[in-house]
């Protein structure tokens, strides 16, 4: 079933995501080489609590941190490891769910380590790209596949790159996952009908090489792990954010930066105009 939220809901799930979007913007000051994954861990949990919130991811299916953090190669569900210790011109990824007096938001975004190559910068602005486009496809009246398809696309066909089919975006409020399953990949004009009052998100994983990822292992007797790598080695990017559809287009709960949101979706409009996607 898909719950369509009041605007009292999607105010609370915008207080969650200010939250949120703290953590984010305190950890593009402070990542740089020779942080670990476990500084970023420690340094989340702490302002989710600071704010009176908590950390969703923690406690869910048996995870045991506030963060998911992947470096590189690794796509997703990766572990806040401390012996993971960032270099110069790593690319890592961390995710987090906030849970606010009750409302839930979700929001992954990839930094840059120090120098980042241009390959990588690439990467990252396809990927940011495609993020936005999926946002701007959601539009009450358009349909999941809309979604899928403008970003699959995009870093598919107009860029050479693997966009990751096996982990997708989801529906969200009361919980972290909801329905429906929002795919990355998909058909113009297929799929359930946009309507006002889903609270989405939308959290495209896109690699360099291959869209196939692969099980690793984290070996650590005292905290084993099995998450998502790309299957051929490749980096992967991601950035995600949480959503409300509604009459007046979409309302990004999660958001960083109101201008930078608008002048990314501004370009995402006019891209889907050209494209006629
Ligand atoms: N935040 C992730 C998502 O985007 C969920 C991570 S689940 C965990 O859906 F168990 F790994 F934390
Ligand atoms: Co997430
Ligand atoms: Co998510």
């Amino acid at each position: 079933m898909i719950t369509l939220k009041s605007e009292r809901e999607i105010k609370g799930m915008r207080e969650s995501g200010k939250v949120l979007a703290g953590v984010h913007l305190g950890l593009r000051d402070m990542i740089k080489p020779g942080l670990t994954a476990y500084d970023i861990e420690v340094f989340a949990n702490d302002y989710i609590l600071e704010h009176g919130a908590t950390p969703s991811e923690k406690g869910f299916e048996g995870y045991k941190y506030a963060t998911c953090v992947d470096v590189n190669d690794e796509v997703a569900h990766g572990t806040p490891r401390r012996n993971l210790i960032l270099k110069d011109g790593d690319i890592v990824k961390v995710d987090m769910t906030v849970n606010k007096d009750g409302y839930e938001s979700d929001s992954c975004w990839s930094y840059a380590v120090g120098t980042p190559s241009q390959q990588t910068k690439d990467l990252m602005d396809v990927t940011k790209k495609s993020l936005y486009l999926g946002i701007a496809q959601s539009v009450v009246g358009n349909r999941l596949g809309d979604i899928g398809f403008a970003i699959q696309d995009f870093t598919e066909n107009k860029h050479d790159y693997g966009d990751v089919r096996d982990l997708i975006g989801h529906g969200i409020q009361p919980t972290m996952h909801e329905k429906p399953d929002v795919m990355h990949y998909g058909q113009k004009g297929k799929g359930l009908r946009l309507k006002a009052g889903m609270t989405i998100t939308i959290e495209p994983m896109i690699n360099e090489g291959t869209w196939e990822i692969a099980d690793r292992e984290v070996k650590d007797v005292n905290d084993p792990w099995i998450y998502y790598v790309s299957a051929d080695g490749s980096w992967s990017a991601q950035y995600e954010h949480t959503l409300a559809i509604t009459d007046d287009g979409p309302k990004i709960l999660t958001s960083q930066d109101a201008e930078e949101d608008e002048k990314m979706l501004a370009w995402a409009r006019d891209y889907i105009k050209k494209n006629n996607y």
